[in-house]
């Protein structure tokens, strides 16, 4: 699972943490224990969602998807690095987000989905 989210006052949207509550319930019956999983967050300001991405890591943790270390994927400035059509505007970025999900792609292969709480 590919989590990518702004930041809201530190934090993720509210959106996304009621996903990850509703998918963790019935307890014993979460579907996300032992899913591979990776962070990319953005915001427009310099810091890229350092605080989003970490808050989120933190339910990850309980929630037992083994997530991916590095390369970590704070997409500052988000606004100047997309088209209006959100495409990416810069060669740099795209080759960042290449190797970024070759390292995700990697991590899943390693992972697998391990049922193991
Ligand atoms: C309630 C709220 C809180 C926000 N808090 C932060 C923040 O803590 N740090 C940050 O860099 N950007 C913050 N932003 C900016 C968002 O990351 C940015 O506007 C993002 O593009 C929002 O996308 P959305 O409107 O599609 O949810 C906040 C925006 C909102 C609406």
């Amino acid at each position: 699972m590919l989590f990518v989210t702004p930041e809201y006052n530190r934090s993720v949207p509210a959106a996304l943490k009621n996903a990850l509550d509703v998918g963790s319930r019935p307890y014993g019956q979460s579907v996300w224990n032992g899913l591979p999983g990776a962070v990319v967050s953005v915001s427009p300001g310099a810091i890229g969602g350092f605080g989003a991405n970490h808050h989120l890591r933190q339910s990850l943790v309980f929630l037992n998807v083994p997530t991916l270390q590095q390369p970590e994927a704070y997409i500052g400035g988000v606004a100047k690095l997309l088209d209006e059509a959100g495409n990416l505007t810069h060669d740099d970025t795209r080759a960042f987000l290449e190797k970024f999900l070759q390292a995700f792609g990697a991590w899943i292969e390693a992972n697998g989905r391990r049922r193991d709480a």
